[in-house]
């Protein structure tokens, strides 16, 4: 895993945005894996704002997200549907026939998450996928115990999840129980990982996922056996990584030897 520690959640932001856009300069039919919560938020401004003001062309791109909450209807305001047009795709000129998310009203669930992984295959597979990390160390909705091989399904969130994204929410009660989501199996596919996490609640968790041993109870150290994911951190995400000064020596070699 190549780690990269910047200062801050705006540089966290601004580097992932930057490396999902180069992608796209050398593939303009990129197909871009997404994800939601709090932590794209900053990478979503700034590809909003690489599209307005430096043309930055989504028209050929295809998307997949991660995960929808079961139950809830495209237009529901706490669907990961609703958050993604509102937070990138209304901003940008995304083809709306390319953009994939779980449908969570879906009738028949088992046969939808199955389909879901099809039409990422026809699609030529992910090519990059962007990821942020829960502080039970999930990688979408993969919770502690799921399958390192798991694939899309329907799965129930875990309590430290429900309470987590309460945030999101009137009150935890209206928070699903259930979510479909990509599986671990289905994530290590894409060809290139992108890892962006910010502040201090997550630097516990991202000691373990790098430097930890790999585990299902953890399933972001599955990741560990992909050969080309990069972790952006802050200084504070970064704060409890053991081998820290070696990420900052490899950082400074790269910049030297390869201008990054
Ligand atoms: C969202 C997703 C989740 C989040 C994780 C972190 O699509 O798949 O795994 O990435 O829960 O959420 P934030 O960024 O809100 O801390």
């Amino acid at each position: 895993m190549e780690i990269v520690i910047v200062a801050d959640y705006e540089k966290v932001s601004m580097l992932a945005a930057q490396i999902i856009s180069e992608e796209l300069k050398k593939r303009p039919n990129l197909v871009l894996g997404l994800a939601t919560g709090e932590t794209p938020l900053g990478t979503y401004r700034e590809l909003t704002r690489l599209h307005r003001e430096e043309g930055l062309d989504f028209s050929g791109v295809t998307t997949f997200n991660l995960d929808e909450y079961v139950g809830f209807s495209l237009d529901h305001p706490s669907s990961y549907n609703y958050f993604m047009w509102d937070t990138l795709f209304n901003h940008i000129n995304v083809n709306p026939s390319r953009v994939n998310i779980p449908k969570g009203d879906a009738s028949h669930l088992d046969t939808y998450c199955s389909q879901y992984e099809e039409k990422i295959k026809q699609s030529g597979g992910i090519d990059i996928q962007l990821l942020g990390i829960g502080s039970d160390g999930h990688i979408a909705f993969n919770e502690p115990g799921s399958s390192l091989a798991s694939r899309t399904r329907v799965t129930a969130l875990d309590r430290q999840t429900i309470a987590d994204n309460s945030r999101f929410f009137s009150k935890e009660e209206d928070v699903p129980r259930f979510a479909i989501t990509m599986g671990v199996g289905t994530i290590l596919e894409a060809k290139r990982i992108l890892l962006i996490a910010s502040g201090k609640k997550k630097a516990g968790v991202c000691a373990q996922f790098i430097e930890g041993p790999i585990t299902s109870q953890i399933t972001a150290t599955a990741l560990q056996l992909h050969p080309a994911v990069t972790v952006v951190l802050d200084v504070e995400a970064s704060s409890k990584l053991k081998r820290q000064d070696f990420y900052r020596w490899a950082m400074k070699a790269r910049e030297e030897q390869f201008g990054r």
